[in-house]
């Protein structure tokens, strides 16, 4: 699927000091298959943007369209089911339930929606909820192979993982949406470098085989080169630099005001 952001704009209003107009007018696509970085410095409004593609933010001015059409009226779950999947800057599981429990929670359903649906679909939902975590299965062995301890890990409560591994489970938790289009706020912070390489690799995995398309935010740039293939520089409230990767990373003005080389 295509993502694409056409003149994306949002203004705090503040009675201290005025309006802040934080994104100005953002344009980008991101075709299918590809991978693409968003960077820029700390409060320039990357995470707002993916508030915005997600839904959490709905007062924005512009355009969000996937395959060319305008989710604007799209709650936040229709976007899930869209194929809008959204990993959350600095976020873990719930620590409380399982690893199963995390991967099943994530799974875009509509069983159960309906108020009767348990008592008129109660065996259904039983071998639906048997399908989920196949599902799940299916997925861990794919990602972290069939002998990952993480299959044996399956029904421990995921506090019991430390913080990078369950950057890692909460990636493969993003495949029980069935999502097409990935959002990926800083997959690798605070990560160390052998899982940083497997998140590269998952990644990498996902778009050859099931051709996703995917936007990253981050701030470690040789992830950003290992993986991106276009990148956009988020600053001023627009994408003041756009290209492939190597080229914008390149650009005396990106060096100077944000890598600071
Ligand atoms: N009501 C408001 N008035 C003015 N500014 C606001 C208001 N609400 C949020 N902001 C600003 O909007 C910005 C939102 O930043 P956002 O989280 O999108 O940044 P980011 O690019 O993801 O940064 P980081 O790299 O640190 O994660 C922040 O600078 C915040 O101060
Ligand atoms: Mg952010």
């Amino acid at each position: 699927m295509k993502l694409e952001l056409q003149d994306i704009r949002l203004t705090f209003s503040n009675s201290r000091k005025g309006d802040f107009h934080l994104l100005q007018g953002v344009n980008l696509a991101v075709s299918e298959g590809e991978i693409t970085a968003i960077v820029g410095g700390n409060g320039t409004g990357k995470t707002t943007l993916f508030n915005i593609i997600s839904g959490f933010i709905t007062d924005y001015q512009g355009k969000v369209l996937i395959d060319g059409k305008d989710i604007r009226p799209l709650p936040t779950y229709k976007r899930a089911q869209a194929g809008i999947g959204r990993l959350f800057q600095g976020t873990q599981l719930m620590g409380n339930l399982t690893l199963m429990e995390n991967m099943k929670m994530a799974s875009v359903d509509t069983m159960g929606e309906h108020p009767i649906s348990p008592f008129i679909a109660w065996k259904s939902i039983r071998t639906h909820e048997y399908q989920k975590e196949q599902r799940a299965i299916d997925i861990i062995n794919k990602l972290f192979g069939s002998d990952s301890k993480y299959l044996s890990m399956l029904d421990q409560k995921a506090s019991a993982l430390s913080y990078g591994e369950q950057r890692l489970i909460g990636i493969a938790r993003l495949l029980m949406g069935e999502s097409k289009i990935l959002l990926l706020d800083e997959p690798t912070s605070g990560v160390n470098p052998v899982y940083i390489k497997t998140i590269a690799d998952i990644i990498r995995k996902l778009v050859e085989e099931q051709h996703m398309t995917v936007l990253l935010i981050e701030h470690n740039m040789n992830f950003v080169k290992s993986l991106a293939t276009n990148c956009a520089y988020l600053d001023n409230g627009k994408i003041m630099q756009y290209g492939q990767t190597e080229q914008v990373l390149n650009d005396e003005g990106v060096k100077n005001s944000y890598l600071g080389v």
